[in-house]
């Protein structure tokens, strides 16, 4: 083995104030696999990750928790950390952004940039909530696009047409926190000139440690111009107060990654000869790597190594970025139950399936990665269950049997027992490279030798055969010697089934060197099944049991009401038959127009759209409804209602309301998501 070399490891910071979910765990499963190569190598590899405990989401939900927000992370980090040691991503230290050492050193980079001259104040305009007394952040600020007229968005980009636009252009925008109007106040805010460190960027950026697809980012990023970042909050807000200015606050970005270093000096404190400017001085040459998600790499590769250089740290060796996790080839969804939380995953699956589906689809680019459920099914027992572990099942029963666990004295096949051991270079190299599906193949194209080997000889014939047990011995032994080589190459993507298989083979935590030295003369456990199939009910189970999970988090629906006269007012219609029903065209429409009807003073005159079509509607909902309060909103149509002459004009439909009427008069709303034109059905 080369030289130890000194590599520290991080994966992002979850943010404290939601669970871990199945698209959090392909980075931290991702990194844990690379953590644990590098260790298994021999290398002095640290591994450290936090909460990122700041910021108005988390001081707002805390608030609406009705707890303090101390109280809230506390809890997050407590299930957070249940839920990555569950997964076996075994992080050397997990710590929080909301710690002294965060403060210290988020302090001292902020006051280094800022006597070196690149911390700039600015007065600015804010969107202010005047019922909270809070400056809003874009995505706590909702209205009407400007573009499409959907209601609900949120703060720069709209989810129905995918328009862009700056909060300031929403129409009728409200505060998302009390539903007051927000005013527009100026304060002051404290800038980092990123600009002052274009050509340190561009020198880091051409190092050579970043992903083709990363760095053109930051090439068009160049070419963009690179602007001041904001790096302040007026109070209240949940994170740290600036230095020598009362009242304003790091804005949540500025301290996240500086939680790396926190989390690392954490660890320090506790570790005996662990120094923390080995990792982070100016001249280190220790590898600094941090794995993220590829929507977040302009603050790791522009902004915090530019804080970093201008406080005198050292910058990172090399950004990670991957992509995002679909499933079935789509967003993951709460209405689809594919929005999976890691803890309703392991309700009903086993850990190690999805880290090895994971590792079996990851490569080095930034790819989405899609869960196939079908497929992660069939390669999960085709591959583990049927090809390694069955390698185990179908030899140890005989050592255990027939000759007391002893494995023979010698090897019976030398040399396919070498060939296991020089395949492990290109392994290695693959693993080192992040091209871990490249891995996974090679190690299972091994795997199905052994099974070979294994068809081949035969064991259960020859079992059966008198006088030829030292043959039998032989065989099953040499099997139990690819099998442990196999685990020893799988052990970074299956810890769980590598520590149990350590346990059945009764050896030390197998390290990549002590692989070539087979067992033999040695005496082993007795068999225990290391993994089960999957059942596609429990994927199921699980995709069920993540729908419910939804509705419980609904907030407070209505919950069935006292009981009423409404059915004894209106009794339930008789049965009509499906064909009877579907005869109707039910559409979501957007309610574009509502106007009083001069004459008429039950009715409205609404504009509805259809998305490519519009429809003329009077309806009786004046009773209940300011037209200003429709405009924007969507509803349901009647599309195919024959048109009617009225008064003031022809109806081309109708909307659909609840209510016995005058003010109790209830319109349909669809769920957000919905489109207009869209069939109801
Ligand atoms: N708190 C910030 C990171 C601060 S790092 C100094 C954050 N938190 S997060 O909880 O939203 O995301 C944590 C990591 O998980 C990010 O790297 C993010 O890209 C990744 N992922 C979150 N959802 C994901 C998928 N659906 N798929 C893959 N990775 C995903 O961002
Ligand atoms: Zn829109």
């Amino acid at each position: 083995m080369s030289q130890p070399r000194d590599i520290l490891i991080t994966s992002a910071l979850p943010y404290a104030n939601g669970p871990i979910h199945i698209g959090h765990l392909v980075e931290y499963i991702q990194t844990d696999i690379w953590a644990r190569f590098q260790k298994m190598r021999g290398h002095n590899c640290w591994f450290v990750c936090a909460d990122d405990a700041h910021g108005t989401p988390i001081m707002l939900r805390a608030r609406q928790e009705g707890i303090a927000p101390e109280d809230l992370i506390a809890r997050v980090a407590e299930e957070h950390q249940a839920d990555f040691a569950a997964f076996r991503v075994g992080f050397d230290n997990y710590h929080s952004t909301h710690s002294t050492e965060n403060q210290h050193y988020s302090a001292l980079i902020y006051e280094r940039n800022r006597d070196a001259g690149h911390i700039a104040k600015r007065t600015i305009t804010q969107a202010y909530d005047p019922v909270e007394r809070m400056f809003l952040p874009d995505r706590f600020i909702k209205g009407e696009c400007p573009k499409c007229g959907a209601p609900d968005q949120y703060g720069d980009n709209c989810e129905a047409c995918g328009a862009s636009y700056s909060p300031a252009d929403l129409k009728n925008p409200r505060s998302a926190v009390s539903g007051a109007v927000p005013e527009q106040r100026e304060s002051d805010h404290y800038f980092f000139r990123l600009g002052d460190f274009e050509e340190m960027l561009k020198g880091w950026t051409r190092g050579g440690g970043l992903q083709k697809e990363v760095a053109n980012k930051l090439d068009e990023w160049f070419d963009a111009g690179l602007q001041e970042w904001d790096i302040s909050r007026d109070a209240p807000y949940f994170g740290f107060e600036i230095p020598d200015h009362p009242g304003k606050f790091f804005y949540v970005w500025l301290d996240a990654p500086i939680g790396y270093m926190a989390s690392f000096q954490n660890l320090c404190d506790k570790t005996e000869g662990l120094d923390f400017d080995r990792f982070w001085g100016q001249d280190s040459d220790a590898e600094l790597y941090h794995f993220i998600g590829k929507d977040i790499i302009y603050f790791h590769a522009l902004f915090f190594p530019a804080m970093l250089h201008g406080a005198g740290f050292r910058t990172p060796s090399a950004i990670f970025a991957h992509g995002f996790l679909t499933v079935d080839g789509q967003k993951m969804s709460k209405s689809r139950g594919t929005f999976i939380k890691a803890r309703t995953y392991l309700d009903h699956l086993n850990p190690e399936y999805l880290r090895y589906y994971f590792a079996a689809k990851l490569g080095s680019g930034v790819d989405d990665i899609d869960l196939n459920l079908e497929d992660f099914a069939a390669r999960v027992n085709a591959d583990l269950v049927g090809k390694v572990v069955n390698i185990a099942s179908r030899c140890a029963g005989f050592i255990g049997k027939r000759f007391d666990g002893r494995l023979s004295a010698s090897l019976a096949e030398p040399q396919l027992f070498a060939d296991f051991i020089a395949a492990g270079e290109s392994i290695a190299a693959a693993y080192e490279r992040r091209e871990f599906s490249r891995a996974v193949r090679e190690i299972m194209a091994l795997a199905d030798r052994a099974n070979q080997y294994i068809d081949e000889k035969a064991p259960w014939v020859i079992a059966k055969q008198e006088g030829r047990d030292a043959e039998l011995q032989d065989i099953c032994s040499m099997g139990i010697n690819l099998f442990r080589v196999l685990v020893g190459y799988l052990r970074p993507i299956l810890p769980g089934t590598a520590a149990d298989s350590e346990a059945f083979l009764r050896i030390e935590p197998l390290t990549w060197d002590a692989l070539a030295e087979p067992l033999l003369g040695h005496e082993i456990d007795r068999f225990k099944p290391l993994m089960t199939r999957v059942d596609p009910k429990q994927i199921e189970a699980m995709l069920e049991a993540s729908k419910e999970d939804l509705s419980a988090a609904a907030g407070t629906p209505v919950t069935t009401s006292e009981p009423n006269l409404h059915l004894t007012r209106d009794p339930i219609a008789e049965v009509v038959d499906y064909e009877t029903f579907a005869k109707t065209d039910l559409r979501v429409a957007l309610i574009r127009e509502a106007k009083r009807v001069e004459g008429a003073d039950k009715l409205l005159q609404l504009t509805l759209d259809l998305g490519g079509e519009t429809r003329n509607v009077f309806a009786g909902i004046r009773s209940a409804y300011d037209p200003k309060d429709l405009e924007g909103r969507l509803t349901v149509m009647v599309a195919n209602l024959a048109p009617r002459k009225m008064r003031f004009g022809v109806s081309e439909g109708m909307v659909l309301a609840a209510g016995p009427g005058g003010k109790d008069l209830f319109i349909l709303n669809p769920d957000s998501g919905a489109e207009p034109g869209m069939k109801v059905k």
